[in-house]
């Protein structure tokens, strides 16, 4: 499985990359957070240099996903190619995420432009997928990726129930006997989309986007998701267990001085 790290601090990708992430997804979302936090320590923020330092941060082979603003197909594509062109020619990197559909004048703006975007040869990750049916229309267009958004699925889950949580908070893969037109959960979603794309043998990979927590990342994983897309705080979470903290204290403690005196 690989591992992208899902933000636009820039610390946090060269932290994640330093451990062996294969990408960096954002969106506008998550540049805006890397924005604010940039304004908030008085530093002027150049938007090109920044994403330029992102694609040569993640270096070659790690996909970057950059996001388009527009709602329409042209626009859209129009958005792509700038970012490609512009970007792509760092560390030949860029994957442009286009919105499965848009709320705009018509649900097919996205899959217009990723169709587009197909013939142009510009890779697509598509975003904001939330059943495979939408996934397997991204697929049928070629898009290199798919990103079914577990957390927000459990979110609208708990909502409809009634149940006050916590984002961070686990939920069950088998859900909580409430349902999205057949999805249970988050877990449920990527892996029928996964069991979907295989049957027809698309090369198209799911990433597991939108995960809160480690046990997410483990039943993405064992959905069989190519790509779990992490934020930094459960990159870290998945790094501990009290009984490695405990074994690590324990083996410092009885270190001998003629063991030590190795490395001196
Ligand atoms: C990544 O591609 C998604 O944009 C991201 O995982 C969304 O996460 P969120 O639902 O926590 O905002």
């Amino acid at each position: 499985m690989k591992f992208f790290v899902d933000t636009a601090m820039l610390s946090e990708i060269e932290w994640a990359m330093g451990i062996g992430c294969d990408g960096v997804t954002t969106n506008p979302s998550l540049i805006k957070k890397a924005v604010d936090a940039l304004k908030a320590n008085g530093e002027n923020v150049d938007m090109m240099s920044y994403i330029r330092k992102i694609c040569e941060t993640a270096g070659r082979c790690r996909d970057v996903s950059l996001e388009v603003v527009s709602l329409e197909s042209e626009k859209m594509i129009k958005e792509a190619v700038v970012l490609y062109n512009k970007f792509n020619i760092l560390a030949n990197n860029v994957v442009v995420k286009i919105p499965v559909s848009t709320a705009s004048t018509s649900h097919y703006e996205g899959l217009k432009a990723m169709s587009a975007l197909q013939r142009k040869q510009i890779p697509v990750n598509a975003t904001l997928v939330f059943t495979p049916e939408q996934a397997l229309m991204c697929g049928k267009l070629g898009a290199k990726y798919v990103s079914p958004f577990a957390g927000r699925i459990d979110d609208m889950l708990r909502s409809k129930s009634g149940i006050v949580f916590d984002k961070s908070e686990y939920f069950p893969e088998q859900g909580i006997r409430m349902d999205d037109n057949g999805i249970v959960s988050g877990i449920d979603l990527v892996r029928k989309t996964v069991a979907i794309l295989k049957n027809y043998g698309m090369k198209t990979e799911v990433i597991a986007a939108s995960l809160r927590n480690a046990r997410q990342v483990r039943e993405a994983a064992l959905a069989g998701a190519h790509v779990a897309t992490i934020p930094f705080n459960v990159l870290e979470e998945m790094t501990k267990h009290p009984k490695t903290a405990e074994g690590v204290m324990a083996f410092a403690k009885d270190v001998v001085p003629e063991y030590r005196a190795i490395f001196d």
